[in-house]
């Protein structure tokens, strides 16, 4: 990979969503997995949600046994997910907020809040070996804040932007792109790593993309979607394209 390109992580979630909705073991989301791989993801993301409404801690252990790539281990700042990953000890954990009743991650975490509690929860990990990852709305006093409490790497919420276009509100997507791009950069001046996602698509990615701070897109749903038209390989190899693309 040259110094320039953008890494792909593709968050394979909605694979296990399809498989439970019936039951049973398809389709395999480790398979998904490994063939994202093969056509250019470079680390496969899962979200190992507290009520297991998609992966479950038998598709974590899989994916730790079977994938090739960095696995990047979504999950809340609770007990049971620190035990988990601890036992996995996986190559990156990415802390994000979670609401039992959510439909999905709506906001970033608020670190700025929790910050005590989060410099100690995310210490054992980090003395594991795991790069840790902090989910947060482009918003400087929570960059900050992940900053001071030792994360690695910070991981900026796309989905507001991603909506705004989706909803054809051109002025206001406008705005959150050039949020995004500011704090992208001021993450980055402070030593972060930087990442972004939710919501991404075809239409989407290439402002997000663009940014030289970036260092990694998480895109999920849209692919997971994209794969039942033309399969989860040139869904990805497109994606892929696009990412390259904007990157020059
Ligand atoms: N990054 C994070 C931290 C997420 O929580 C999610 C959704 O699980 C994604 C990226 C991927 O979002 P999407 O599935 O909308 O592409």
């Amino acid at each position: 990979m040259t110094q320039n390109q953008l890494r792909l992580g593709v968050n394979i979630d909605h694979v296990a969503t399809v498989r439970n909705a019936r039951g049973g073991a398809y389709p395999d989301p480790v398979r998904a997995a490994k063939l994202a791989k093969e056509a250019g993801a470079d680390g496969i993301t899962a979200h190992l949600r507290e009520d297991r409404r998609h992966i479950t801690d038998a598709d974590i252990d899989g994916l730790m046994e079977a994938l090739s790539v960095p696995l990047n281990f979504e999950m809340a700042a609770t007990e049971e997910m620190q035990k988990i990953a601890l036992r996995h000890k996986p190559h990156a954990v990415c802390i994000v907020p979670e609401k039992r009743e959510e439909r999905t991650t709506e906001g970033g975490l608020e670190v700025a809040r929790e910050e005590n509690r989060l410099a100690h929860y995310i210490a054992p990990l980090r003395a594991a070996g795991c790069r840790v990852s902090i989910f947060i709305a482009a918003d400087r006093k929570q960059i900050e804040a992940a900053h001071r409490i030792g994360a690695e790497v910070i991981e900026l919420h796309t989905g507001a932007y991603c909506d705004f276009h989706a909803e054809g509100k051109v002025a206001e997507r406008d705005r959150e792109l050039e949020a995004l791009r500011e704090m992208s950069a001021y993450a980055h001046s402070l030593g972060l790593e930087v990442h972004a996602g939710h919501g991404l698509t075809y239409e989407t990615v290439q402002p997000v993309a663009a940014f030289p701070e970036v260092k990694e897109l998480n895109i999920g749903h849209f692919l997971i979607g994209e794969a039942i038209f033309r399969g989860l390989t040139p869904a990805v190899q497109e994606m892929r394209r696009l990412m390259d693309e904007a990157r020059g």
